[in-house]
């Protein structure tokens, strides 16, 4: 594909950055979570007043009934959902929008079914402007690993 942007600089704080945060330190820190979804007919109150702090190093499950905004959370983290109110700060820096230094594996299919396995994984290195032969070895090392090569 032509015409894909580098991914918007200033948005995330450098890996350099984070190398500099001891483990057990907050990373990301979420406070007073509020999200809205409405539409003509009404107004679904996804996320109420929800804190969380999660420290370098730190595995947390979310767990809850279907419904109870569980992806709401996760898609926020990932800057694809902006906040009705609340924050969410990650290494110290206010961060509502999408950056490199966040994954986000999708509940739902989520590839693009005209691209290869290869051009679907090398997606997000493309989006990065990393040069081709970089991406090339890069995606191949990932690919051995699973067994897709
Ligand atoms: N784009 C949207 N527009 C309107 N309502 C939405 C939207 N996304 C989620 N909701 C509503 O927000 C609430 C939380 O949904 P969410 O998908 O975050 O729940 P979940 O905990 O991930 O559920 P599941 O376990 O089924 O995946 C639900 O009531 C859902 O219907
Ligand atoms: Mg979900």
């Amino acid at each position: 594909m032509t015409g894909i942007k580098p991914a918007e600089k200033g948005v995330c704080r450098s890996k350099e950055y984070y190398d500099t945060i001891p483990e057990g330190e907050t990373l990301l820190s979420i406070r007073n979570l509020r999200v809205v979804f409405k539409t003509d007919q009404k107004e679904t109150v996804a996320i109420e007043d929800f804190s969380l702090d999660v420290k370098k190093g730190e595995l947390v499950a979310i767990v809850g009934p279907s419904g109870c905004g569980k992806t709401t959370i996760l898609r926020s983290i990932a800057g694809l959902q902006e906040p009705t109110a609340g924050t969410i700060s990650i290494g110290g820096t206010v961060c509502h929008k999408p950056g490199p230094d966040r994954g986000m594996v999708f509940q739902d299919f989520a590839l693009f079914p005209w691209r290869s396995v290869r051009r679907n994984v090398e997606f997000g290195l493309e989006l990065s402007g990393m040069p081709k032969a970089e991406r090339f070895d890069k995606v191949e090392r990932y690919l051995k690993i699973v067994g897709l090569e």
